[in-house]
């Protein structure tokens, strides 16, 4: 068990560079289940999240190689069709096997994720979109058992634009017979990453990035070979490092057209933030000013920079409400906030934070991913020293962050609990 300690108060300088994007990796992994021979997929981040999904490939029967940053997988003998609840349950987006091995296999069977720290999260609307494709869905034992000789085309139309139900749906549907349109589909920077992937390998596929796609089905696809987008939130997460300690930043890799909203909130609380070549400039202001927040799907504000924003908002200028829409449960930095001296208070879906002069370093415990990120970014800002444990969570979506961080002048270390 390891925990990570943070002296405050020093602003944050230099350049950062951003890593690939661990949601766009995940299905991307999963999509090289769709066809026979290697594909290679490149600026693959280490992360906790990557090794359970290489590990569950492996289990599946894919040969995997990891050389530099760059993940080698050959799917073309599949041995099992079965994700274990060991994996499912420490990673909720193995159930992204399911689209893949029914459309190649005929059959899947998937552990039940069950609930999650920020919710229950269900996965009714995949299943309701196989179903639709023609599969059978059984339950089982706590596993869900998919089965279908040949999916064939179909229209689907999403209750809300679910990222993962998206993805399962566009993979299962690339290989299916006829035409399937998603509507409601979710429009997240990873789902067009994935549709471009797809589509490299031999899919048709138009219309990702809006919330209407069509797939057009073929029989076989090519290998995958692919370089991975930065991650939108790792960015987004330095970014508001940069603005809270008052600092100056390039962050490497950080793009516009992936945080529209992101960008326009921080800016309307006073950040100075510029494009220069490579990515983005921030510029933390003398004093950070109060802004509402709701967070929605994309292209809305993202539910997971919902904690990094609150903490930036603990520090301003005044009282700033923000509403999380997209799941339940996930105000568990609250308690956490105030035992370093944050003023917020919950009032149903939203959360009231009147800004206050300083944070003050404490003992805090992460509970889930993004909170993690929110307890290091109070830490960086705050008086004296911040111990953040539990930070298993952190290392599940954030490469080597303690390191990047020192390198901008943080004082941060990674100590032994
Ligand atoms: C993905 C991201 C996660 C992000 C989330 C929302 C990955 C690996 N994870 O998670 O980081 O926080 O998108 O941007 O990419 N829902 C249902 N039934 C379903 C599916 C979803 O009710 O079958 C609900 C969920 O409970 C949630 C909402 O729809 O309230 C959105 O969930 P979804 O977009 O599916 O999130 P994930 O794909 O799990």
């Amino acid at each position: 068990m390891h925990k990570i300690v943070i002296k405050g108060g020093v602003p944050l300088n230099g350049e950062v560079q951003v890593s690939g994007a661990k949601n766009a990796v995940l299905p991307l992994l999963f999509a090289t289940l769709l066809a026979e021979g290697q594909s290679e997929i490149c600026n693959v981040p280490a992360l906790r999240d990557i090794d359970t999904a290489v590990a569950l490939l492996d289990i599946l029967g894919a040969t995997t190689e990891r050389v530099a940053d760059c993940c080698r997988i050959d799917a073309t003998a599949i041995r099992s069709d079965e994700a274990p609840y060991d994996l499912v349950r420490t990673m909720r987006a193995s159930v992204l096997v399911l689209g893949p091995l029914l459309a190649r296999c005929g059959h899947a069977r998937v552990s039940l994720p069950g609930g999650c720290a920020i919710g229950a999260r269900p996965i009714d609307q995949h299943l309701k979109g196989f179903e639709a494709l023609g599969a059978r869905i059984t339950l089982d034992h706590g596993y869900v058992e998919a089965q279908a000789e040949r999916l064939r085309g179909a229209h689907i139309i999403f209750d809300m634009p679910t990222v993962g139900g998206t993805e399962n749906l566009l993979m299962a549907a690339a290989l299916a017979e006829g035409e399937t349109i998603i509507e409601n589909a979710a429009r997240e920077p990873e789902i067009v990453q994935l549709a471009e992937a797809l589509i490299s390998m031999g899919a048709k596929i138009e219309g990702a990035g809006t919330a209407r796609i069509s797939i057009q089905g073929v029989s076989s696809l090519r290998p995958l070979e692919i370089t991975v987008m930065p991650d939108r939130i790792e960015a987004g997460t330095f970014m508001i490092a940069a603005a809270m300690t008052g600092g100056d930043l390039l962050v490497r890799g950080a793009r516009q057209q992936d945080q529209e909203v992101l960008l326009q909130k921080m800016v309307e609380a006073g950040v100075m933030i510029h494009p220069e070549q490579g990515g983005l400039r921030v510029v933390g202001p003398d004093k950070l000013l109060p802004v509402d927040v709701r967070t929605s799907a994309f292209p809305g504000f993202p539910t997971d920079m919902q904690a990094q924003f609150m903490v930036m908002m603990a520090l301003a200028r005044g009282t700033s409400r923000i509403s999380e829409n997209v799941f339940e449960n996930r105000f568990m930095h609250v308690c956490e906030l105030q035992r370093m001296g944050a003023n917020i208070s919950i009032d149903g879906h939203s959360a009231v934070i009147h800004g206050v002069e300083q944070l003050l370093g404490a003992p805090v415990m992460a509970t889930d991913l993004r909170a993690s990120a929110c307890l290091v970014l109070a830490g960086l800002a705050a008086e004296n020293t911040t111990e953040v444990s539990r930070i298993y969570h952190l290392d599940r979506g954030y490469e080597r962050i303690e390191e990047k961080l020192a390198g901008l002048g943080a004082r941060i270390e990674r100590v032994s609990a």
